[in-house]
């Protein structure tokens, strides 16, 4: 070809290549953070036709507040978990006073459109004053915790199908952390919070929850060790949360470790506060890409695919914690930009979402 044709033809190439590009982009290539409602597998599918209940951690106040919000949870989720609503500190912050307004709002929400409701959660390092404060000896503080959890388990009673009796017991180093609970009642309190619950409503089902699965092998050994012990010694625990608040990039194979060795328990596995930052490293002015988008969708693909493949009797099912970008807690808390959900700031299907429901193809 006569090199004269051939610029011509390059830059007519190129040309239409950057222009097929750009005609792309408005649906992937995100302009802060806003992506286009994404093209499903069928018009009506949602993540509630998923093979197993995908949920969300949810806030009374948004529900109550945000019809967007409000109508994103009623289309795309089976199963709600609150966010801090049911947390120690908010049902019951003082020593006689009980807050059940915003957890029964919730609750009612569910139940009036068909969601599993899983309880978040009766132990936990997290306490209001008042407990901090408490001074009384091993008994007095037996019957603190045995009251909280037997009130608040019996009020949700046939409501609350599953808890999270016990969250986050297990340090960095893969010891007890040294809570109130440990300082006060020693190792014991674990055994004795799944007792109470149990007591209070022998058909919920039972969980303990944590971090770091996939990502710390020290603390993934230690909390099987303690999950396998409290089986050993008939506690009745009936399942294991995975928090997963993963990353984008963390390798496949931390992830399967994760997963398949909690199934190797026996026990119901519930990936239990799922989100997945793009920013771990916490760059001030980093922008999400069509590029990261893509690597997002890919990660949340894998986690799906891992989760499906283990025993289905087990598989409890997913939870993301929040419901889009806009209301996650990442980008306060670290203080910085992240995109670490399946829906957009905007209530949109990013390229997250049809990860997770390629996952169980
Ligand atoms: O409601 C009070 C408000 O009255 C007060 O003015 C304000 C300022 O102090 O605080 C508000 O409470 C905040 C609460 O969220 C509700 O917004 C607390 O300070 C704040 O600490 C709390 O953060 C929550 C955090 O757990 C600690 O409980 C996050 O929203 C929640 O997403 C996060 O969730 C945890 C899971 O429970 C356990 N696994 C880790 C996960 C992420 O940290």
């Amino acid at each position: 070809m006569k090199h004269f044709l051939i610029l011509p033809l390059l830059a007519f190439v190129l040309f239409s290549c950057s222009k097929r590009t750009a005609i792309l982009d408005p649906i992937l290539n995100p302009v802060n953070g806003i992506l286009r409602d994404l093209p499903l597998q069928s018009p009506k599918s949602t993540l509630k036709d998923m093979p197993f209940k995908v949920g969300a951690s949810v806030s009374a106040e948004l529900l109550r507040s945000n019809p967007e919000y409000r109508a994103l949870v009623m289309k795309e989720f089976s199963s709600l978990t609150a966010e801090n609503a049911m947390k120690f500190w908010a049902l019951h912050p003082e020593e006689n006073t009980y807050n059940w307004k915003d957890a029964d709002e919730i609750v009612d929400f569910a139940k009036a459109n068909g969601k599993r409701m899983h309880g978040h959660t009766l132990n936990w390092f997290e306490v209001p004053g008042w407990v901090t404060n408490f001074s009384g000896d091993t008994t007095a503080w037996e019957n603190l915790m045995r009251t909280h959890i037997q009130t608040v388990v019996t009020h949700f009673k046939g409501r609350v199908s599953s808890w999270d009796v016990v969250n986050e017991a297990i340090d960095e180093n893969g010891g007890y952390r040294n809570n109130i609970w440990l300082q006060k009642l020693g190792i014991s309190y674990i055994d004795k919070a799944f007792q109470y619950a149990h007591e209070a409503d022998p058909n919920a089902l039972l969980f303990y929850n944590d971090y770091g699965h996939d990502y710390s092998p020290i603390k993934r050994t230690a909390i099987l060790n303690l999950v396998n012990g409290l089986k050993e010694r008939g506690v009745p625990i009936n399942g294991i949360g995975l928090q997963f608040h993963t990353r984008y990039n963390q390798p496949d194979a931390d992830i399967t470790s994760a997963i398949t060795s909690a199934a190797a328990t026996g026990l119901l596995v519930h990936i239990s506060e799922l989100d997945m930052t793009v920013n771990p490293n916490s760059d001030k002015n980093l922008t999400y890409t069509a590029t990261l988008a893509e690597q997002q969708a890919a990660k949340y693909k894998f986690i799906v695919k891992t989760y499906y493949a283990i025993p289905k009797a087990q598989q409890f099912g997913i939870t993301t914690w929040n419901v889009t970008d806009g209301d996650s807690w990442i980008p306060g808390t670290y203080n910085r930009p992240d995109w670490p959900l399946p829906f957009d700031a905007n209530y949109k299907r990013k390229p997250a979402y049809q990860g997770i429901l390629d996952g169980v193809k």
